[in-house]
């Protein structure tokens, strides 16, 4: 088998899971990984004695003949570090988001494109199996047309010191609003406050525009009692409900819906047909995000194909996190967004990204025997 061998740059937090998953998928072996922080390093020796070569200074990585990288390093470091890595050869994983200036993001792509290596950003949601299962109802059309999606993604940290909540954790809904409408949105306002460090929004309310009149509202915030990661999705012929949070029925889908009737006998006057039906909560077969990620990075590399979320995907969620940006230093006003003209409908009404290849496939049986008693 042809396995790849990788490396990866940063392991504080989140680049454990990432070097988990590379050692864990057959197509691959990891055989780096740096960090500036020694005592990290030292947790990785302990926890995966097999690896090579672990060591302080990520240039060392260059001499290995590696195939390719993965940066999960902080956002204001990406850049710089991936810029390294294409001019060394390497195909490069980015986490999100992708730079923290949007210039930056097209030097990225236009030297990934020169080097003819693949960029790719870490919007792991894209690769939930929850997520393309709701993306799959819009797009059937079993939630009539979408009005309106509000999404949350709140809880008590992890404070950044100096990025903002909004770089932090919006790549996560804006990638997915984009990648559920196919659209990207025309215009963005957003209003934040710093509560517990100066200068650094702890808390911030997000309003896009989407074409077709959908409006989506965002709250993105460290400083709240309860975890919460939902998604409402509202249809005229349905309500879906995706919660992250929940282990099992992670989305749920209401048959709610109201109409305004006008009456015929009195001019002007409206009554409102109300329906209530059941609540289902389809069956998802759980996948975890960022292994069907390293995986799909690794496919692309060996069969030549450009990913899901490639180095346009990125700069387009960095380009709306400036714009948010911009308004929130504007007391919130609304800021447009230009078009790309990467995503487009389908002439049947369907959307779909148009980025160059189809929706990563992730397994989506509607029910299955498994051998644990839950997943
Ligand atoms: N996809 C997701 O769901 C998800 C979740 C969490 C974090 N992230 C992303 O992962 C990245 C890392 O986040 P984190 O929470 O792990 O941060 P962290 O601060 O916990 O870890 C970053 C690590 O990078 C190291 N580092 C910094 N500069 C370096 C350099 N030049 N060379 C080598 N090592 C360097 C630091 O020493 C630290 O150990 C961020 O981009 C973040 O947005 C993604």
């Amino acid at each position: 088998m042809n396995k790849l061998k990788i490396g990866v740059i940063g392991c504080g937090y989140w680049g454990p899971n990432l070097i988990r998953n590379f050692i864990e998928i057959p197509t691959a072996t990891m055989e780096a990984v740096a960090d500036l922080d020694e005592q990290r390093l030292t947790h990785i020796r302990t926890c995966y004695p097999q690896i090579p070569h672990i060591t302080r200074d990520h240039r060392d990585l260059f001499e290995l003949g590696l195939d390719a990288v993965v940066i999960s390093t902080p956002p204001q470091t990406h850049f710089a570090l991936a810029k390294e890595c294409l001019q060394h050869g390497l195909h490069v994983l980015v986490e999100k988001p992708l730079t923290t200036t949007s210039e930056d993001a097209r030097k990225l792509i236009k030297l990934a494109k020169k080097q003819n290596r693949l960029l790719m950003v870490g919007h792991t949601f894209e690769y939930n199996p929850a997520v393309h299962a709701l993306k799959e109802m819009i797009v059937s059309g079993e939630l009539g047309d979408i009005h309106y999606i509000d999404a949350v993604r709140a809880s008590l940290g992890l404070f950044h010191p100096t990025l903002n909540v909004i770089w932090d954790l919006a790549p996560h809904d804006i990638s997915i609003l984009i990648h559920l409408l196919g659209q990207k949105p025309t215009s963005v306002s957003t209003q934040g406050v710093a509560y517990i460090q100066k200068d650094v929004e702890d808390i911030a309310y997000m309003t896009l525009m989407f074409p077709n009149n959908v409006l989506s509202h965002i709250r993105l915030s460290w400083l709240d009692p309860c975890k919460t990661r939902r998604i409402t999705v509202i249809g005229s012929k349905k309500m879906a409900v995706y919660d992250d949070v929940e282990s099992h029925e992670k989305i749920k889908v209401y048959d709610k819906r109201v109409k305004a009737i006008r009456r015929t006998d009195t001019y002007g006057e409206f009554q409102f047909a109300y329906h209530y039906g059941s609540v289902v909560s389809p069956y998802i077969h759980l996948q975890e995000p960022l292994r069907v990620e390293c995986q799909h990075f690794l496919d692309c590399i060996l069969h030549d194909e450009t990913p899901l979320t490639n180095g346009q995907n990125g700069l387009r969620v960095v380009e709306i996190i400036e714009a948010a940006q911009q308004s929130l230093k504007n007391q919130g006003e609304q800021v447009a967004i230009a078009d790309g003209g990467l995503v487009t409908l389908k002439k049947n009404g369907h959307r779909e990204l148009v980025n160059g290849r189809p929706p990563v496939t992730v397994n989506n049986k509607k029910s299955e025997f498994i051998n644990q008693a839950t997943q």
